[in-house]
């Protein structure tokens, strides 16, 4: 936990964050940024992109994802504050989400869920089986209603 708690700012990515976002979800193993399908929200600091989180729509599905502080500026409640403008700007839609399975508690707070795979949108389902693949850590699939 860093001791000085840093001021930071949201506001939606725009074209000119484009790089910065994709070369930071090119490292997680992430799908680049969509400006045409994903709403993103980034964090700055001090003019430094320092987080970032967004609804990935899909036709028929939305998918909140790509959760992202900066190292420095981790357990600050950066996350925390993304995930709850995302919430916000979802409303009443149906999301789902597949994060890492420590984080599992965090969403809960914001109503997600654990789900069964059954039933699922073909787009979630092929994410859910993408991030077995691709993960070596375990994530578990989660919906908001
Ligand atoms: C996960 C991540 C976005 C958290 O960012 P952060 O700004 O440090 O998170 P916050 O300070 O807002 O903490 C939010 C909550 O998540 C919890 N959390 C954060 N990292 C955690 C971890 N590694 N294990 C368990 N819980 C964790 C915190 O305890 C906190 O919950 P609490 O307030 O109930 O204690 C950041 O660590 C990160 O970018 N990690 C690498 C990318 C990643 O894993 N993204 C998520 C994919 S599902």
């Amino acid at each position: 936990m860093n001791p000085v708690a840093v001021s930071f700012n949201l506001r939606e990515a725009t074209e000119s964050d484009r790089p910065a976002i994709n070369a930071i979800y090119a490292t997680l193993g992430f799908m680049p940024w969509d400006p045409g399908q994903d709403q993103l929200l980034v964090a700055v600091a001090a003019d430094r992109l320092v987080g970032c989180g967004r609804l990935h729509r899909y036709e028929g599905a939305v998918e909140l994802g790509g959760m992202y502080v900066h190292p420095d500026f981790r357990g600050q409640a950066i996350a925390r504050k993304i995930l709850e403008s995302l919430v916000d700007l979802l409303g009443a839609e149906v999301c789902y989400c597949i994060p890492f399975d420590h984080l599992v508690p965090f969403y809960e707070q914001f109503g997600f869920v654990a789900c069964s795979e059954e039933s699922l949108p073909a787009v979630i389902e092929e994410k859910v089986a993408f991030f077995r693949d691709v993960y070596l850590h375990p994530t578990i699939l989660m919906v908001r209603h």
